[in-house]
């Protein structure tokens, strides 16, 4: 078998996450905005590494996700493509980059075939059931973003956890079947409580990644430099430093994994109720 094949037989796809979901495997995501992180995830284990628009605040130094441009996104992407040969490479579609279902597609497809991309991700509820449905139609895998979403900061008054009361709830629930519906290939939860989370992950068929949403969810992703407590600023509730045990970058990204995939992460200190 050639070098190709092997690598394509061995690269985590749509359906082998839809088949970890169904086998009860926890999926692993991380972030990266470079080839040599992004290789040091692809070889610890990591499933999906996602190019976040947390870069404009991790990388560039911003105060919100909402300077990051298509073309940051871009050269971040194609940089993190270079260090992955098994991992699914996700991107965020950054703010302003989806307000139309032709501006989505157009965009999208610039990071599926300019970068690499192998899924992408929006962040919003009901009202993207269009561009959802419009990408996936055009063969883009996307991963829909609810409960907290850092590109609505301003609109949402900071970032507080979602979906807290009955009502709230209820609508996050709907939505994201609406979603599902759409063709959304994956649901990503954002400070989410427990239980609603649990519900969710419950009721759809796609794989459900949670961030501060508990360990109930399919899988966990973590913004990779928190992981490693070089972010700036306090390190958020539901994230955990693994490098201070680990002693090395490689080891810290090796227990996040660990920690994932044995349900050892996140724990109840991480968790909002
Ligand atoms: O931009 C990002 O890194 C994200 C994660 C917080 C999930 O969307």
């Amino acid at each position: 078998m050639s070098v190709h094949a092997q690598q394509a037989e061995n690269r985590v796809t749509v359906r082998s996450l839809q088949a970890k979901k169904q086998a009860g495997d926890k999926i692993v995501c991380l972030t990266a905005y470079d080839a040599s992180f992004a290789q040091v995830l692809d070889s610890s284990g990591v499933d999906v590494v996602l190019v976040g628009d947390s870069l404009g605040m991790v990388v560039q130094g911003n105060a919100t996700t909402l300077p990051v441009t298509v073309d940051d996104m871009l050269y971040h992407s194609r940089a993190v493509a270079r260090g992955l040969n098994r991992a699914l490479l996700m991107v965020d579609m950054p703010y302003l980059s989806y307000t139309s279902p032709h501006q989505a597609l157009e965009n999208a497809g610039r990071f599926m075939q300019q970068a690499g991309a192998q899924m992408v991700k929006l962040e919003g509820g009901a009202e993207q059931a269009g561009i959802v449905s419009r990408l996936t139609q055009n063969g883009i895998p996307v991963c829909a973003h609810l409960g907290l979403q850092p590109q609505r900061v301003h609109k949402l008054g900071g970032y507080r956890v979602q979906g807290r009361d009955e009502a709230a709830a209820e609508a996050m629930l709907n939505e994201a079947r609406e979603l599902e519906d759409a063709g959304a290939d994956m649901m990503l939860l954002e400070c989410v409580p427990k239980p609603l989370a649990d519900i969710i992950t419950g009721a759809l068929e796609v794989p459900v990644i949670g961030i501060g949403a508990g360990g109930g969810c399919d899988g966990q992703i973590l913004v990779l430099y928190d992981i490693l407590g070089i972010s700036k600023g306090r390190i958020p509730k539901f994230s955990r430093n693994f490098l201070s045990d680990a002693g090395t970058i490689e080891g810290a990204v090796r227990s996040y994994v660990e920690a994932v995939k044995t349900g050892q992460f996140p724990g109840s200190e991480h968790v909002f109720s």
